[in-house]
C-alpha cells in the first residue's frame, strides 16, 4: 500500500480501507465557497494559509526579503484565512536568529508587510484575507542566537536524550507570568501592526504548550488542570482585555501531543501514547467561555514525533503507522472536539499529504460539522495558489501540490536554512541543493 503522494481517489479509499480508518469524501466541494462571519470580519472562503515559519526574517525580526515574496504568492493565493506565521515575543524566545520578532523598533515593518498583503490579495483576487499573527515563546525549542538556550517547564527524559537539560533552565513561575506580560504587549503591537487577530501559541512544544503537561510541576503553573492552562487562560483573557473588541485573539492548540503521559497532553493516563480528549475538550470549553471565537486546532511535536503533526510520505524515519492514520488522527480529533464545543470556529491542520483529495475530504469535514476551515500548510509552499484552484478550477493540479517529502522540513532543520518547496519552486529547489552539498 502505497504512502506517497499523489493519491488518486481510489488509492485514497483504498488506504482508508486498509488502515481500518475512517475518513469522509465527497465530490461535492462548493462549501469551501461559503463564507463565514467573526465578528465584525468576512472571511470568504473555507481555506486557510496555516502558520508557515520561513527562518526569513532580518537579525532584528522584521521580515525581510523572502518573508515578503512568501507572503505576497500567499495573498494571490485567494485563501479566506492567512495565519501568520510564529513571531516571537521576546528576543530570547525566539526559534533562530532568523525568527520573526515584533517589537517596537521594527513596528512599521511589520505593518508594511500585512498592508502589501491586503493590497495585494485585493488586486488579485477582490478581498482580503483574514490575517491572524502568531504569537510565541519557543520555551524548550528556544535558539536565538543559534545555539540551544532552553526555557523549560518541566524536565522531560523523551526530549532529552543526551541528558537532562539543567535545573537552572526551569522557568520559574514569576518568569512565566514575565513571559505572559510579553505576549499580551505583542498582542497590542499585532493589532497596531495591522493584523485581523492574534494567535497566543500553545502548541508543538513550545512554551505554553509543554505547560499543559506539566503534571508533576510545583507552584502556580503544575499539577491541576487550573495550573496547567494558567498562561494560555491568562494571556487570551488578558490580551482580549488590552486590544480593541473586533482584534480577534485565537490560540492554536495542541488537543493531542502524541508523548506518554504524564509527559503528553490529551493522551491516555493509562495505556501509552492512546488520545484521551477530554482536558483538551475541557479547555476549549473554557476558551469559548472567555469569548474565544476561532480556534486552530493541531497535534504533535515536530521535533520529536513529526508523522504526527505532518504525516509525510518520505522523512527523517519510517513511521509505524500509514500517513492516513496520521490524518485520520489528526481530523477526528479535531472533529471530536469540534463535536463538544460547536459554538467555536475550528481551524484544522494536517490536509497536506492527502494531495488532490485533500479539497473534497476538506469539504466533506465542513459540510457535517467536523470543521469550520481547511488549513494547508505545506501544500502553500508547494502550490500558494492552491485556493484559487479549489475555488476556480474546483481541483488541484497534480502537477502542483505538495509530495510531503519532508524536503521543507530538512531545511527548516539545517542551520540558517530558510525553508520553502525545494520540489515545486525553482528558488528553494537551489537553496536545498546548496545545503545538501554544503553538508556532503
Ligand atoms: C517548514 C515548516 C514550518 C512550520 N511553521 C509553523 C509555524 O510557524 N507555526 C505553527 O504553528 N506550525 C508551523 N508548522 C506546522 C504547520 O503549520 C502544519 O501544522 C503542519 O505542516 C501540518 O499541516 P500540513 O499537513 O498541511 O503540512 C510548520 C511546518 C513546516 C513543515
Amino acid at each position: 500500500m502505497t504512502r506517497n503522494v499523489p493519491l488518486t481517489p481510489e488509492r485514497f479509499a483504498e488506504a482508508t480501507q486498509n488502515c481500518n480508518v475512517e475518513i469522509p469524501y465527497t465530490s461535492d466541494i462548493s462549501v469551501l465557497s461559503e463564507k463565514t462571519v467573526i465578528g465584525s470580519k468576512t472571511i470568504e472562503n473555507r481555506l486557510a494559509c496555516q502558520a508557515m515559519e520561513g527562518c526569513d526574517g532580518n537579525a532584528d525580526g522584521a521580515p525581510g526579503e523572502l518573508t515578503e515574496r512568501r507572503y505576497l504568492r500567499f495573498a494571490k493565493g485567494g485563501a479566506g484565512i492567512i495565519w501568520f506565521e510564529a513571531t516571537a515575543c521576546t528576543e530570547e524566545g525566539r526559534a533562530n536568529p532568523r525568527q520573526l520578532y515584533l517589537n517596537r523598533k521594527n513596528l512599521d515593518n511589520f505593518k508594511s508587510l500585512v498592508n502589501k498583503i491586503r493590497e495585494t490579495a485585493i488586486r488579485e483576487n477582490g478581498y482580503a484575507p483574514l490575517i491572524i499573527m502568531q504569537n510565541t515563546h519557543s520555551g524548550r525549542y528556544s535558539k536565538p542566537h543559534g545555539v540551544a538556550e532552553p526555557v523549560i517547564a518541566y524536565n522531560n527524559p523523551l526530549l532529552e536524550d543526551s541528558g537532562p537539560i539543567e535545573k537552572s533552565h526551569i522557568i520559574t513561575d514569576e518568569g512565566i507570568d514575565r513571559i505572559g506580560e510579553a505576549m499580551v504587549n505583542n498582542s497590542v503591537l499585532a493589532e497596531k501592526a495591522g493584523f485581523d487577530g492574534v494567535d497566543i501559541k500553545c502548541c508543538h512544544r513550545y512554551l505554553n504548550s509543554e505547560l499543559l503537561s506539566a503534571y508533576n510541576r510545583g507552584g502556580r503553573y503544575g499539577g491541576c488542570f487550573e495550573n496547567r492552562t494558567r498562561l494560555l487562560r491568562e494571556t487570551v483573557r488578558n490580551s482580549m482585555h488590552a486590544v480593541s473588541t473586533d482584534f480577534i485573539v485565537s490560540s492554536r492548540l495542541n488537543i493531542y501531543d502524541g508523548l506518554p503521559f504524564p509527559y503528553g497532553f490529551g493522551v491516555s493516563e493509562k495505556s501509552g501514547t492512546d488520545p484521551d480528549l477530554d482536558e483538551p475538550k475541557r479547555l476549549v470549553k473554557e476558551l469559548r467561555g472567555l469569548g474565544m471565537q476561532i480556534i486552530n486546532i493541531t497535534m504533535g511535536n515536530p521535533y520529536f514525533n513529526p508523522h504526527v503533526n505532518r504525516p509525510f510520505s518520505m522523512g527523517p524515519y519510517q513511521a509505524d503507522e500509514h500517513p492516513v492514520e496520521g490524518v485520520a488522527r489528526v481530523l477526528n480529533g479535531i472533529s471530536e472536539v469540534h463535536a463538544a464545543v460547536p459554538e467555536i470556529k475550528v481551524l484544522a491542520s494536517a490536509l497536506s499529504w492527502l494531495g488532490v483529495v485533500s479539497p473534497n475530504v476538506a469539504a466533506a469535514y465542513i459540510a457535517n460539522g467536523g470543521f469550520d476551515f481547511a488549513g494547508f500548510g505545506r501544500m502553500i509552499f508547494a502550490y500558494p495558489d492552491f485556493a484559487k484552484d479549489i475555488l476556480t478550477r474546483g481541483s488541484l493540479d497534480s502537477r502542483k501540490i505538495c509530495i510531503a517529502c519532508s524536503k521543507c522540513t530538512e531545511i527548516m532543520r539545517t542551520p540558517g536554512g530558510t525553508p520553502g518547496c525545494a520540489v515545486r519552486d525553482p528558488l528553494y529547489t537551489e537553496i536545498y541543493r546548496k545545503i545538501k552539498n554544503s553538508t556532503k
